[in-house]
């Protein structure tokens, strides 16, 4: 062979795959520096695939799934008024089921959030470049125009970005999400609406029509449960009792009879809720949820097996769906990856930091936390720190987390934990889990995650039971019982800067308290405030630091 000819299949054959490395998602690989980059591609196609990525967290990307609803009827429904008596009627009859007046209310009832309307420098993670149409519904909602017409689903963004005092933030946990729940009440209504009369109401289309038919099929498939709190999620007890109502075989087959007679599930009662996690986590680890127990695998296409079973997905579809669309789901685990914490100072504002107190915290730090949570090496420990600026100075310059991702239970309510217990067995026997290499293996205790942007995750843990950092570094018995949630509107009424959180007491934002909703009660399953404070800040029975330690600790808390 002539060489150039060599050299052009080399170059063919051999540049694309060095382009792309392939992660390693096996158990036992070690992370030495964080994947932040994880697919080791040179800047500009990083920055390119990551905003493909973004795309794809904000537009949910799963063709094949059939779980979707009728747009424009939706719409009609919630925002016009028939004027002939006998539909005036019928839409009265469902307007008791249905409290919102407009499409608008809906969406913002299950708590999701406008898009930017302008670029915003505090974001960590900019968003793509997106028309006004695209802009125009509420950020986890997605368009869809099929064959049949307009059809209406949710996505990544719904529980997985927020709005931090008016910056709009890819990446952070939803405080208030309720997908789970718009599931529940779809799945709790559909056998009653039956889909001839819901055209002739509604004038729909026959296309239209069929969505409906389509998605009254998927949601026999679908088990929901209500979390016990708002701002919690209950993803783990649907897809439980999702697969519960379908065969035991490698593809959860789905037949009239196992969802008429679905499989009992411990899931069903007992509380496993937890919060969504942020993604600027990922980098740092090899196992993948609160508690650990995904030992293997892409966590993405784990997220999309788990959202496509409780939307009551055909899994060799699915499976298909997968291999097909290796490009978005590669995007989307880059941007995953990529992630990275909104700054406290950008906020704040750089004065908000006292950099001498918070080098006081991070001695304490350094002999309490870091074993478990990791190292993080500032600007100011830097040899060259005299020349920094303010604000360069306390910046993460390196953080170390573990090589391999610990579990520990330091006695934090062992709901979640266990939860996995129920259903391990389910996920692991499918030939997708095989296939996408996920293997889950239920743990006792939880990861102490990654403490970068910890600021802005208030309420704390995975179960949401702190509602701000001096409660945490209280004991356990002495923790609030009680605490009202509200949203992150007003820095200077919805946030506490010297506890970082939620404020409490006489402080709770008027507001807050009218809706019983709101309100954090640690005494029920699955809300137990309790642990990670014996051996951690309390020896012997007594608490090391005093107050103004604390503060000094919490200080050091606010740059990661
Ligand atoms: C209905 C809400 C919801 C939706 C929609 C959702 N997630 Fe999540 N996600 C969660 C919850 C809750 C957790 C944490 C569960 C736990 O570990 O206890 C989580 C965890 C994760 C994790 C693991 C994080 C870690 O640190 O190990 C990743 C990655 C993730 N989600 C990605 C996605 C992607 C990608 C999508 C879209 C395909 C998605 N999620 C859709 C609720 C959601
Ligand atoms: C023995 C290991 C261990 C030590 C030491 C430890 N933690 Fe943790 N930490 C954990 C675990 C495990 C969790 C997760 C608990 C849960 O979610 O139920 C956690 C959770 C947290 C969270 C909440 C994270 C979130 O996203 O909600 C914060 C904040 C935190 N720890 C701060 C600290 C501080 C400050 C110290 C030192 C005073 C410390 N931890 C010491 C194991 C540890």
């Amino acid at each position: 062979m002539n060489s150039s000819r060599f050299k052009f299949i080399l170059f063919t054959c051999v540049i694309p795959l060095q382009l792309w490395a392939a992660p390693d998602w096996s158990r036992d690989v070690e992370i030495t520096t964080p994947r932040e980059n994880l697919y080791e591609l040179p800047s500009e196609e990083f920055h390119q695939t990551v905003m493909t990525g973004r795309k794809a967290a904000l537009f949910y990307p799963v063709t094949v799934s059939e779980l979707m609803i009728p747009y424009w009827p939706l719409k009609t429904f919630f925002e016009t008024r028939p004027n002939d008596p006998v539909r005036a009627l019928l839409y009265e009859l469902a307007k008791v089921v249905s409290p919102f007046d407009s499409m608008d209310e809906a969406l913002k009832w299950l708590g999701l959030h406008d898009f930017p309307k302008n670029i915003q420098p505090e974001t960590p993670n900019a968003f793509p470049e997106l028309t006004m149409e695209e802009k125009a519904l509420p950020m986890g909602t997605t368009l869809r125009n099929t064959p049949e017409g307009t059809a209406m689903t949710f996505g990544c963004a719904a529980c997985h970005t927020s709005d931090l005092f008016g910056v709009k933030v890819i990446g952070l946990t939803n405080r208030f999400p309720r997908a789970n729940e718009f599931f529940r009440q779809g799945a709790a209504i559909a056998p009653y609406v039956n889909s001839f009369i819901f055209k002739d109401v509604l004038n729909t289309t026959e296309g239209e029509r069929l969505i409906l038919v389509k998605a009254k099929k998927q949601l026999k498939y679908v088990g929901t449960k209500r979390p016990v709190s708002v701002g919690l999620d209950t993803s783990l007890a649907q897809v439980a009792l999702s697969l519960a109502k379908r065969k035991e075989d490698a593809y959860a087959t789905r037949t009239p009879f196992s969802h008429r007679f679905p499989r009992s599930n411990k899931l069903e009662k007992m509380v496993a809720d937890s919060k969504p996690a942020v993604w600027w986590n990922l980098k740092y680890k090899n196992r993948w949820l609160s508690d650990g127990s995904i030992v293997s695998g892409n966590p993405v296409h784990t997220n999309f097996l788990w959202n496509e079973i409780g939307r009551g997905t055909d899994l060799i579809v699915l499976e298909k769906w997968l291999t097909t669309n290796e490009e978005t789901i590669n995007a989307l685990t880059a941007a995953v990856f990529a992630s990275r914490a909104p700054r406290y100072e950008k906020f704040f504002g750089i004065n908000a930091i006292n950099v001498e107190k918070a080098k006081r915290g991070e001695k304490h730090f350094i002999q309490s936390c870091q074993k478990c949570h990791g190292t993080y090496e500032k600007g100011w420990a830097q040899d060259n720190a005299h020349l920094l600026s303010a604000s360069e100075l306390i910046q993460n310059v390196k953080v170390t987390y573990h090589k391999k991702t610990p579990v520990k239970d330091v006695g934090t309510d062992p709901g979640r934990y266990l939860g996995m217990k129920e259903f391990a067995q389910d996920l692991n026997r499918l030939a997708i889990s095989k296939s996408i290499g996920a293997l889950v293996e239920p743990q006792k205790g939880y990861v102490p995650p990654p403490l970068d942007g910890i600021w802005a995750r208030w309420p704390y843990f995975h179960n949401n039971s702190i509602p701000n950092l001096c409660a945490l570094l209280t004991p356990g018995p002495k923790r609030p019982v009680v605490y009202v949630a509200g949203p992150a509107k007003n820095k200077d009424t919805d946030f506490d800067q010297d506890c970082v959180g939620y404020p409490l007491g006489k402080d709770v934002p008027q507001g807050w308290k009218e809706d019983p909703e709101f309100v954090y009660d640690t005494r029920k399953e699955g809300l137990s405030s309790k642990g990670h404070d014996e051996r951690i800040f309390i020896k012997d029975g007594e608490e090391i630091y005093t107050k103004l330690e604390k503060s000094e600790l919490i200080e050091f808390l606010k740059t990661l």
